[in-house]
């Protein structure tokens, strides 16, 4: 079965015909060319895929790309521009929080949601919410210390805090969102 669909990516507006089996990821690497969302385990485990679809995070892996008919998605090709990174891209590359940079995109674009919703988060609260997104290469505490280097760098960091993010892995390996 196939599928109009209107995808805005990036603030850019794609209007395309979709399979039903196809997922957000294959069509945002296939026909968008967006490579900053990586496959690694496409069971909503890892959080390699992650994108932001209407402000949250999801698996791109497992989320339907007929289900993103008329959503807003945000890749990491999209948070921020060069020399108008995002703070947590900024504090990532200061701190070093990679070493390969597979799981970095999902891991960045992770915790910029996070920030939105609690801009001053502890270290505990920081891995709790960022139990979904796995580095294999084991970067976790320059990654937690890159995301408290960013926390305050955030429009609108003075905002009261939102809920944290509750840590349970959802149909589509993420949580509530920013
Ligand atoms: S590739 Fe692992 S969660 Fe999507
Ligand atoms: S930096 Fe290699 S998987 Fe995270």
């Amino acid at each position: 079965m196939k599928h109009d669909v209107t995808l805005t990516v990036n603030g850019r507006v794609h209007r395309m015909v979709v399979e039903s089996h196809r997922t957000l990821l294959e069509v945002l690497r296939g026909e968008l060319k967006l490579f900053g969302a990586r496959e690694s385990c496409g069971m909503s485990l890892c959080g390699a895929c992650t994108t932001l679809v209407d402000g949250l995070p999801v698996s791109s892996c497992s989320y339907l790309a007929a289900r993103a008919n008329g959503r807003s998605i945000i890749t990491i090709e999209g948070l921020g521009r060069p020399g108008a990174l995002h703070p947590v891209q900024e504090a990532f590359l200061a701190h070093g929080a990679f070493q390969c940079s597979y799981c970095t995109p999902g891991m960045v674009l992770t915790a910029a949601c996070l920030l939105e919703e609690n801009p001053a988060p502890s270290v505990d609260e920081i891995k709790e919410y960022m139990a979904g997104n796995l580095c294999r290469c084991a970067s976790y505490g320059e990654i937690v210390e890159a995301v408290q280097a960013a926390a305050g760098q955030m429009p609108g960091a003075s905002a009261p805090r939102g809920p944290l993010r509750a840590g349970a892995v959802q149909e589509d390996g993420h949580g509530d969102g920013c």
